[in-house]
């Protein structure tokens, strides 16, 4: 059983009081909240404060994304070394980042390799645009993504992977249930090509893409799909608590 995982990518928004002010009124409810993995991904600037104000909580904390080098002369950048203490996970290859920061597949490659030799956990984002997918392209992208991103990388080491369809990104139009479950077992048996079956079978993949409270429960409910990586919703705080505990629910009991 692949435990779910929802987390919450708060991109380029609240300045460092509205990120305290977030995580106060949604952490006595995500704490009471078992069965599913529960991640925030502030802004680099508000990780050391969030982390103090989750510590010793189920919370998790993830950055947004980060350089591939350890270290050196690259101004603004922020490194793996200096995640490793602050956060568990780092989103990878988003694609913001793909397309507003021209960050290829094998930039993205490195992130992920320089994050699993820090023991951070990667969630690595792949998604088609919505030419790609009107062209039918949408499972050659994908594949092409994955292949990319874990091109020489050995172990996944627990590596989360976010299915986010370009398109369905902040759009309010968000892939249907069965289809985003049909994308996912691709997913899932190119990553058992790569490595095998079981490593496919543990791997926890999340939809992303205009997930609300609405619209949660369609893609929890699908076999294929382990959780949600929520850009807008998540920063609302009654509807990032309502799409963690429905997704509880229903995992438990489906
Ligand atoms: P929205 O939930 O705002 O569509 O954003 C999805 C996303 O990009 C999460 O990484």
């Amino acid at each position: 059983m692949r435990k779910p995982i929802i987390a919450g990518n708060w991109k380029m928004n609240t300045s460092t009081s509205e990120a305290t002010e977030l995580v106060k009124a949604m952490k006595k409810k995500l704490v009471s909240i078992t069965g599913v993995d529960k991640v925030l991904c502030p802004p680099f600037v508000s990780l050391s404060l969030v982390k103090d104000l989750i510590k010793g909580t189920s919370i998790k904390l993830g950055a947004q994304n980060m350089h591939y080098e350890r270290s050196g002369a690259y101004t603004g950048e922020i490194s793996p070394v200096m995640l490793s203490g602050l956060c568990s996970f780092v989103i990878l290859g988003h694609s913001e980042r793909r397309a507003l920061f021209e960050e290829s597949d094998q930039i993205v490659n490195k992130k992920v390799q320089a994050a699993l030799d820090l023991q951070l956990t990667p969630i690595v984002c792949v998604g088609e645009s919505l030419e790609q997918n009107e062209a039918g392209e949408t499972i050659d992208v994908v594949t092409r993504q994955i292949k990319a991103a874990f091109n020489g990388v050995e172990s996944l080491q627990g590596t989360v992977v976010a299915y986010e369809p370009i398109w369905a990104i902040g759009t309010g139009k968000a892939a249907r249930g069965d289809q985003a479950n049909a994308i996912h077992k691709v997913i899932r048996s190119v990553i058992a090509q790569l490595y095998d079956d079981s490593v496919a079978q543990d791997m926890r993949i999340q939809y992303g893409g205009s997930v609300t409270a609405a619209n949660i429960a369609e893609f929890i409910g699908q076999p294929e799909i382990d959780g949600a990586l929520v850009g807008g919703a998540s920063l609302k705080a009654p509807e990032f608590i309502s799409i963690v505990e429905q997704t509880s629910k229903i995992k438990k009991t489906g």
